[in-house]
């Protein structure tokens, strides 16, 4: 186990240029998984290199692919074709990533062959219930700890049968664990989601030339369709900027007056757009520039100017398009006029931590007037960035690290957190990357 990495943010000024966010950490997942089943080589290019994407890598490595990096976020894939990846010899090792672990259990449970999955402590805790149960359905077996819990042992059975399942919760995990499993059945495997969550599996499908059915049904909800046993078409895959990743300098330029940054090719889609849309709401000075589509991605390159904010009501229909953004948009309604009222965030519950609890500790520490539901967060802020001057503790959470170290750009009192390291997994590059900004971040206690 790498010690602990303490680190300090200070009040820091404008931020201002132009920035190239590592790729997007859904969107490289993907990229891995498809290119591994398709049968040939791929390149991809723009590949997040964060800790997490190395451990879907590694898993589909010790399943047959050959998987080699060319060069800064270039990768050369050889992949098995569908249905042909293999036993692994060793424990497949998801480290601190939910995304690896549950779509790959979806791929994995999908052949017959047996696999291991483990995790790091916070990855331990998190539920996995919720893809075991669809991919018991189709047939895979599982034997895992108390409360469908990794370490989980799985088995795929010899011949897959496909399913209709409508998702209990709006999970994009979930839905692609199906989908990637319905690749290896025979049939039609059908998921249904009442609220539409990121749909770069379907993107990533068609533009790998396989053919995904959006079919909108009477009540509203979508029903995703895949016919399974087909090949992918060969195609390569350039990975855009990620919007969850954009989102710390993006804030940290709205907090801090005089700012003006640009943020280029990020993906932009409705799906993942939710926090942008909600700082454009509280009054950020936020603009989408040349929208184009790429890789099957609409991509933006995104300007933000320092702006004054007001609170608001998010939408509860709004949080899957901005899931994994309610820490940093916590830190922005800290420093809003008036009251933000977040509803609907159950899930942040069971994110790499408890992400409500941890926002709300931190920002009380910090000295936020605020009120926490089992499911909602109220945040009163005053038009002037809170105290600061707090220790975070950040349990392993990336972007609960990232969201304070935005925060002590603006606060009188420096903010420090006690551990960056969980900051590898998405962002290898924030701290660099926020210093060429403006913002700086340093080490100790
Ligand atoms: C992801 C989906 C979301 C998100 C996670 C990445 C994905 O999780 O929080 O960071 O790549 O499909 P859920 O599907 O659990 O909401």
């Amino acid at each position: 186990m790498t010690s602990p990495q303490p680190l300090l943010s200070r009040k820091s000024g404008p931020l201002n240029g132009a920035a190239r966010i590592p790729g997007d950490k859904s969107i490289s997942h993907r990229a891995l998984m498809f290119c591994a089943l398709f049968l040939g080589e791929t390149i991809i290019s723009g590949l997040l290199e964060g800790e997490d994407v190395i451990s879907t890598a590694a898993a589909l490595r010790a399943m047959g692919a050959e998987v080699e990096r060319g060069g800064d976020g270039l990768w050369r894939i050889h992949g098995v074709g569908i249905g042909g990846l293999r036993q692994p010899d060793q424990i497949l090792d998801m480290g601190n990533s939910g995304t690896s672990a549950r779509l790959l259990m979806g791929l994995a449970g999908s052949h017959p062959i047996t696999a291991t999955f483990t995790g790091d402590a916070s990855l331990l805790k998190r539920p996995m219930q919720r893809v075991m149960t669809p991919l018991a359905m189709m047939g895979v077996k599982f034997e895992a700890q108390e409360g469908g819990r990794l370490p989980i042992k799985i088995t795929g059975p010899k011949d897959l049968l496909s399913i209709e399942y409508r998702l209990p919760v709006a999970s994009a995990q979930v839905k692609s664990a199906i989908l990637l499993a319905g690749l290896n059945a025979r049939g039609a495997t059908t998921v249904i989601e009442s609220t539409p969550t990121r749909d770069h599996t379907e993107n990533m499908l068609r533009h790998f030339g396989y053919d995904a059915r959006v079919e909108k049904l009477a009540d509203g909800a979508e029903a995703i369709t895949v016919i399974g046993q087909q090949e992918l078409q060969p195609c390569a895959v350039d990975v855009p900027g990620d919007p969850s990743s954009a989102a710390f300098p993006a804030v940290a330029a709205v907090l801090n007056e005089g700012s003006d940054i640009t943020l280029s090719r990020i993906a932009v889609s409705g799906r993942r757009n939710g926090l942008y849309r909600t700082l454009q709401e509280m009054g950020a000075d936020i603009a989408f520039e040349h929208e184009r589509i790429e890789s099957g991605e609409r991509v933006a390159n995104i300007r933000v100017k320092g702006s004054t904010l007001k609170g608001i009501t998010v939408p509860p229909e709004r949080v899957p398009s901005m899931i994994d953004e309610f820490p940093i948009l916590a830190m922005a309604a800290s420093c809003a006029n008036g009251t933000t009222i977040m509803t609907g965030l159950e899930e942040l519950r069971v994110k790499e931590s408890d992400r409500l609890a941890m926002i709300a500790n931190g920002l009380k520490q910090c000295g936020v007037n605020l009120e926490m539901g089992e499911s909602s967060l109220t945040i009163h802020g005053t038009g002037k960035p809170p105290k600061g001057g707090a220790k975070i503790s950040t349990a392993l959470d990336h972007r609960i690290a990232m969201s304070f170290l935005v925060l002590g750009s603006v606060t009188d009192e420096p903010i420090q957190i006690d551990d960056a390291t969980p900051i590898k997994t998405s962002f290898p590059n924030f701290v660099k990357l926020m210093g060429e900004l403006g913002v700086g971040i340093s080490e100790g206690n």
